[in-house]
């Protein structure tokens, strides 16, 4: 077992570069595999689960390797399964695009329930709705979604809640569907648009990603091609609001400043100060921080993949804030770890209210998602004393070189296994 030991109080100061986006990469390797030819794709993290993703393909009967530092190449035109058992998928969440991919190139699909945090309930019915629309059937049987069609046709689908999962399985499936499929009350993040320019780059025709209502002309073949992940909006979120939780001033590169609205504008209202440029955003925090209300909601809102960790920073903020959780139901289980940490927070449903206290103090703590276990480190940077965050499976699924890029802007922060001595003094 490794844990993450933070001496708290040092100032992040400097430059890092944010890495392509965990959440698009993972949808861009599975699409892969309904091209028939070879799939180059760069600005990929490598992170646990861009692996194991590369694993499932080569397990199903492709190739995919990281070929160089970042670089996926994937040739899956001789893959020639449909199944993907529980033992291959089940670590990972986005496992559920095998779903949509398998079912766009064999119009037959068999796909272990997914895995991935946990926050509650995760169903799939919307996915299911989608292919069901497309003329597919299903059925499930020892968690293992058995879904088919003789053809694909395209169709209209309406997604009763927004759902990214939901509305890139339809893109993928109706990209090599029978005629025109239009989604209504699509998904509008940053991903949704990367997956779309990915799928037309190797041949398929989609329109409006990006907007509520996405228009795929199915096509017969995807080709081989090659194609770069756009920025980790999330990453380059988590390390604005840890410049900000330690008074730092960080320049952060490699971001599409505009992805990062909703949560420059809530620092901006904390009394951060934020100065955008073409492809960077600094961070300078050098004011007393102001209490504020946060909702998420799926974007241009401000995203529930960022909420623990501006509930960690609210922690210390002046007055009482404000955090309602809009997109799932249950993704406040971490709180009870800042509060071991001396957070004053409490929590009523979907409503965190949090209390500002002049300074947390270092603990052992547990990471229970993956965003929660940033908002750890985030509340162990900015806390008196030694913090040690154990449980790092989750933040390793998305967050590339984590520790050295903290490092790099001064934190102190090491990794190591649970069994070292002498803690203290490798970390002064
Ligand atoms: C994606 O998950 C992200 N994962 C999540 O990021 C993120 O929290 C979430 O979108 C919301 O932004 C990936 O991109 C791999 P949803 P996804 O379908 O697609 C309900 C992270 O930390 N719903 O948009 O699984 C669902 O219960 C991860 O990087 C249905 O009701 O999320 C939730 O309340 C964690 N039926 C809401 O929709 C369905 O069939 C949004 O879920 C599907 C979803």
């Amino acid at each position: 077992m490794e844990k993450f030991v933070i001496l708290g109080g040092a100032k992040l100061c400097g430059e890092v570069n944010i890495s392509g986006a965990k959440n698009s990469a993972v949808a861009l390797i599975v699409a892969a595999i309904m091209v028939k030819g070879v799939c180059v794709i760069d600005n990929v993290p490598e992170v646990s689960d861009t692996y194991v993703l590369a694993e499932i393909i080569n397990k199903l009967g492709g190739k995919a390797e990281f070929t160089d530092k970042g670089v996926i190449t994937i040739d899956c035109t001789n893959l020639d399964c449909f199944e993907a058992s529980y033992e291959m998928v089940g670590k990972i969440r986005a496992s559920s695009y095998l779903m949509g991919a398998l079912l766009g190139r064999f119009k037959h699909a068999k796909v272990a329930l997914p895995g991935g945090c946990d926050f509650g309930v995760r169903p799939i019915n919307l996915h299911l709705k989608a292919f069901t629309a497309l003329g597919a059937t299903h059925s499930v049987d020892r968690g293992l979604v058995d879904i088919q069609a003789e053809s694909l046709v395209g169709s209209p689908i309406y997604m009763d809640q927004v759902s990214v999962g939901a509305t890139i399985n339809a893109m993928l499936a109706a990209s090599l569907a029978e005629g025109t499929t239009i989604i209504e009350n699509a998904a509008k993040e940053p991903h949704i648009v990367d997956v779309a320019n990915f799928l037309n780059s190797m041949g398929a025709n989609i329109k409006g990603a990006g907007t509520d209502v996405i228009k795929i002309k199915g096509v017969s073949e995807l080709h081989g091609g090659s194609y770069s992940v756009i920025p980790d909006q999330i990453e380059a979120g988590t390390f604005m609001i840890a410049a900000a939780a330690t008074g730092g001033d960080v320049v952060i590169n490699n971001v599409i400043p505009k992805h990062l609205d909703s949560l420059s504008a809530k620092l901006i209202e904390m009394g951060v100060t934020v100065v955008e440029g073409d492809d960077c955003v600094r961070i300078i925090a050098d004011k007393p921080l102001k209490k504020v209300k946060v909702n998420t909601m799926p974007y241009p809102g401000y995203p529930t993949d960022l909420q623990p960790q501006i509930v960690a920073l609210l922690s210390v903020a002046n007055g009482t804030s404000i955090v309602t959780e809009n997109v799932w139901d249950n993704r406040f289980q971490y709180i009870s770890q800042l509060t071991l940490m001396g957070a004053q927070i409490t929590v009523d449903g979907r409503v965190a209210v949090i209390e500002g206290v002049e300074k947390l103090k270092g603990s052992p703590v547990s990471s229970t998602d993956l965003r929660a276990g940033a908002a750890m480190v985030i509340a162990g940077l900015m806390a008196d004393g030694v913090t040690e965050v154990f449980n790092l499976k989750y933040i390793d699924r998305g967050y590339e070189n984590f520790v050295q890029k903290l490092k790099g802007l001064g934190a102190q922060i090491t990794r190591r296994t649970v069994e070292d001595k002498n803690e203290k003094q490798i970390i002064a």
